[in-house]
């Protein structure tokens, strides 16, 4: 199977499928996801606290993403893979925004690029889509605006959804392929999601939307006291890590590793 393209997402919305997605940052669960043909794998600024150990998104610069993406690139074959661009890369023009988002299609291989925000950032997707770079949208909680916003759930008013709503329209005819709604009241999600064209990839925005996106990190109860409400634990894996190392320290107190089998004559 070929590498998806923001057309094959189209076409796969169109026919009925849920689009399935996971944000993840290295080329080995890269490797997995695409095994399992996840349609998108997003390499999030969410990195910045599963991986890099920072409290928020805003932190995390062009180069950490860069050498991340890049990696998910390598790491997958089929999946549609889109850089996520960090804190203060696009918003203060959309020249800026594109050199910045050239910077992931060019050094990094990415196959698209998402930003946050709405109406306010629409002319900037535009730009970058008549570029000839293809984007993700992102609206509702916007982590790199927590400074101002915390992570408050979106929708529940109707101004609310009036205003999400005309965000969600914005980006469409700007012309994004599809949108992340993150921390959006289920309804209000379901409500987006019929009033546009392109999918709606929601995170801890119900069921209504047209596929989901977990962060991996999370689903592998991998992020402690961090886990959102939103995210299911489908295996608790750091309970096996820390097993692991636990026998490995003990192993190598008692010297009983390495063994024969791992030592050489
Ligand atoms: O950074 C990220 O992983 C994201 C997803 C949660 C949508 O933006």
């Amino acid at each position: 199977m070929k590498r998806s393209t923001v057309r094959d997402i189209a076409s796969r919305y169109q026919n009925g499928k849920k689009l399935v997605s996971l944000s993840l940052y290295d080329a080995w669960m890269a490797e997995l996801a695409d095994q399992l043909d996840i349609d998108i794998l997003l390499v999030g600024d969410s990195l910045g606290m599963t991986v890099l150990g920072y409290e928020t998104t805003v932190p995390v610069t062009m180069e950490d993403c860069l050498r991340h993406t890049a990696a998910v690139v390598r790491g997958s074959k089929k999946a549609l893979v889109v850089g996520d661009m960090p804190f203060a890369t696009y918003q203060s023009s959309a020249e800026v925004a594109l050199k910045n988002a050239s910077r992931f299609m060019q050094e990094a291989a990415a196959h698209a690029v998402k930003l946050e925000g709405g109406t306010f950032m629409a002319s900037t997707v535009a730009t970058l889509v008549q570029s000839g770079i293809p984007v993700m949208g992102h609206i509702g909680i916007l982590p790199q605006s927590v400074n101002i916003k915390g992570y408050k759930v979106v929708g529940r008013t109707v101004e609310e959804k009036a205003s999400l709503i005309e965000d969600a329209k914005a980006l469409e005819a700007a012309g994004a392929f599809s949108i992340v709604l993150e921390g959006v009241q289920k309804d209000a999600a379901a409500e987006i999601t019929q009033a546009l064209k392109i999918p709606t990839i929601g995170i801890g925005a119900g069921v209504g939307c047209s596929g989901q996106i977990q962060v991996a990190h999370d689903i592998l109860g991998l992020s402690g006291d961090s886990t959102p409400r939103h995210a299911k634990i489908y295996q608790d894996i750091s309970g096996l890590i820390s097993n692991a190392f636990s026998q490995y320290r003990n192993d190598v107190a008692d010297s009983t590793f390495p063994g024969a089998e791992n030592s050489f004559e």
